[in-house]
């Protein structure tokens, strides 16, 4: 999920490059430039007065919602589904939490009666993805909320699906809602530094209420700032004035055409690979990202590996998976499938 930055992020990283929003008071419009992002990202995610903060990626974003969830109830579980991604690990092992992970329905989203049944008075959150790291599958968010009904904070990881989902909707796709419409939805996070076309590291953090983030917030006497209320202490402003570059130049419009673009080449990747015989596991990919079955997808991606291209493995199911980022030519999608082709002659 990693591209090539806008030609303005990078700039615009490289201007503010020793600065450090860690410490505000020295840096005070890069404070200003995370708010424009924060507001940016909120009135995408249908939610203009959302609270946030740019972090340093999807792991941190995750990391921070369940971190102020734990700390406003003091409750336990954790319910997501097997395809949520490995951060979601790291989290509750970070925070002391205990994990309910459940399986999949079979559209690949998380199993919502599955998770209906798990929900207890322990539970602290239950987590949707929008936007599945392995197949760009999003989880049923609404009914997801339904099922909550209020017991446990609802978490989105909108990691990638967030600068991607709203574009493909003005495109006319059928997206579900999946964002802050959804009543019960507390936190979501989304990534500029994927499909944003920003540079890394920059990620979103965006809460429906600033409730709760006096419960992260920590003294900091040697600052600037009297308080720090982050997870990371020195934060990367390049990174922000960047998305901030990147978002004011392109807009709304100028993302909706990098999502056609991309899910132009998508369907590309998507007849070659249907050319080579291989099945889709989702036909058409809901998102920019193809995935097709393969009894030894490692096999596969080794011997693409061996031709300089850099494919990777599903495991729920066991697949090759394929991420048509925004730096993906015509010419270089019809190469990959020449090669796939041959390749998946002999593995
Ligand atoms: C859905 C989702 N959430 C979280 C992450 C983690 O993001 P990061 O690697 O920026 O920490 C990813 C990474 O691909 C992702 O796809």
């Amino acid at each position: 999920m990693c591209t090539a930055p806008h030609p303005l992020a990078i700039e615009a990283h490289a201007l503010f490059i020793e600065a450090n929003l860690g410490n505000p008071g020295l840096y005070p419009g890069t404070a200003d430039l995370e708010r424009d992002v924060i507001r940016w990202l909120g009135e995408l995610l249908s939610h203009p007065t959302a609270f946030g903060h740019v972090v340093s990626g999807g792991t941190e974003a995750n990391i921070t919602a369940l971190w102020i969830a734990r700390n406003l109830t003091r409750r336990r579980k954790v319910i997501y589904g097997q395809t949520a991604h490995f951060s979601f690990g790291k989290a509750v092992d970070l925070l002391g939490l205990e994990p309910v992970v459940v399986g999949q329905d079979a559209s690949f989203r998380i199993d919502v009666d599955a998770v209906a049944r798990e929900i207890d008075g322990d539970t602290l959150a239950v987590v949707g993805v929008a936007g599945t790291t392995e197949l760009g599958v999003v989880d049923p968010i609404a009914d997801l909320a339904e099922a909550v009904d209020g017991r446990a904070f609802l978490h989105v990881d909108a990691a990638f699906g967030g600068m991607v989902l709203p574009f493909l909707r003005r495109m006319g796709h059928d997206v579900p809602p999946f964002d802050f419409s959804v009543d019960g939805v507390f936190s979501v996070s989304t990534d500029p530094h994927k499909m944003g076309l920003s540079t890394v590291p920059s990620g979103a953090i965006l809460f429906r209420e600033e409730q709760g983030a006096e419960l992260i917030t920590v003294e900091a006497p040697y600052l600037t700032v009297k308080d720090q209320r982050s997870l990371s202490g020195t934060r990367c402003s390049a990174a922000v004035a960047a998305s901030w570059a990147v978002m004011s130049h392109l807009g709304r419009e100028g993302y909706t055409r990098v999502v056609e673009r991309c899910m132009s080449l998508t369907e590309r990747v998507a007849d070659g690979v249907r050319g080579a015989g291989a099945e889709l596991v989702l036909d058409p990919p809901p998102m920019n990202i193809v995935a097709f079955h393969h009894e030894r997808p490692g096999a596969v991606v080794a011997a693409m590996k061996e031709k300089g291209w850099c494919l990777s493995r599903a495991t729920h199911p066991r697949a090759v998976r394929i991420v048509v980022m925004p730096h993906a030519r015509e010419e270089t999608v019809d190469a990959m499938v020449a090669d796939l082709g041959e390749v998946l002659q002999k593995v």
